[in-house]
């Protein structure tokens, strides 16, 4: 179990797409169910999101970012090479139903987290409209699937090199302009979903976000993942991590989420010399 099956680099080097063998977890997963992976014995606890699931094939798909010691560390594995332990699925599912219109806005490796939840808003009915965005035309994920996942596709690149030059908030500005739109799903960087609501929250369209904050057991019991939703706490792991955007306290999660800065980037730097 947990084998790699396939391996892919993608947005020059910075994020990886593994397809692993856990037909349990293939067969329960639902869209925006997210798994925590230990590459070792001694390895951290690291939550991610599925981007696909086969349950046929028995598999799941995992699409990362590079960002410190373990995503380093699960970058050196190699097909063939297993994870030691995979548990899942975890967190409540997206609630998909059929709405009207829906726009799905992704940023970085948000866009892996929003595809599946893209496809099953659309099988389902909806008219979906896809916004993605990356910081230049080398960085951005998945474009060919986000096409086939929506009925319409909109890209941006911060500098310009590829589709709208600008931010994702742009366009969904202009989108909520001219369509009569039910829902907005907007998964990417704390910043990027912070300005999609204060966006949207002007249109008064209801906007479902995806919360990462630091995670432990995934299980509700370490209270790590804490985030404040509507003046109340809630658990990320157990309650979400899918909140109406509206109500998050996004200062106080991009602060909880900088905790463990410097031991990070002491951990970091010690695994790229050893
Ligand atoms: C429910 C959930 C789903 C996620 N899905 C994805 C995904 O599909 N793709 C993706 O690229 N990333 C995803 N993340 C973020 C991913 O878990 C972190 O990037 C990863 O844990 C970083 O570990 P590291 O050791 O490489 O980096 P570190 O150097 O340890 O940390 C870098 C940054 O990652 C975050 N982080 C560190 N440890 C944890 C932890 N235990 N739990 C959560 N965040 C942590 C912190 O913000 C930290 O500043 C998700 C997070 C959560 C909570
Ligand atoms: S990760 Fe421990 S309570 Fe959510």
């Amino acid at each position: 179990m947990f084998e790699i099956l396939e391996r892919q680099d993608m947005a020059d080097g910075t994020v990886v797409l593994n397809e692993i063998s856990a037909p349990l977890i293939a067969k329960k997963a639902k869209p925006g169910q997210f798994v925590i992976l230990k590459a070792n014995e001694t390895g951290e606890r690291i939550p991610l999101t599925m981007a696909d699931t086969d349950p046929n094939k028995g598999t799941i798909t995992i699409i990362y970012q590079i960002v410190g010691k373990s995503t380093a560390l699960f970058k050196s594995l190699q097909v063939g090479e297993r994870f030691q332990d995979v548990i899942g699925p975890l967190g409540e599912p997206t609630h998909i139903e059929k709405l009207g219109t829906v726009v799905c806005v992704g940023g970085g490796t948000g866009v892996a987290v929003l595809h599946p939840i893209t496809r099953g808003m659309k099988k389902i009915g909806n008219h979906v409209i896809a916004i993605i965005g990356a910081r230049n035309k080398d960085l951005l994920i998945l474009e060919d699937k986000m096409k086939t996942a929506s009925n319409e596709l909109h890209v941006c690149t911060d500098d310009g090199s590829y589709g709208h030059h600008g931010f994702v908030t742009d366009v969904l500005k202009d989108v909520l302009e001219k369509e009569a739109v039910k829902l907005v799903v907007a998964i990417g960087p704390v910043p990027m979903m912070k300005f999609v609501c204060s966006v949207t929250k002007k249109y008064k369209v209801k906007t479902l976000v995806s919360l990462n904050p630091i995670m432990v057991d995934g299980t509700g019991m370490c209270g790590c993942c804490r985030v404040s939703v509507g003046g109340k706490t809630r658990f990320a792991c157990i309650d979400g991590p899918e909140f109406n955007g509206h109500e998050v306290d996004f200062d106080e999660l991009m602060q909880r989420l900088q905790a463990y800065k410097e031991q990070e980037s002491v951990a970091y730097e010690k695994y790229l010399h050893e």
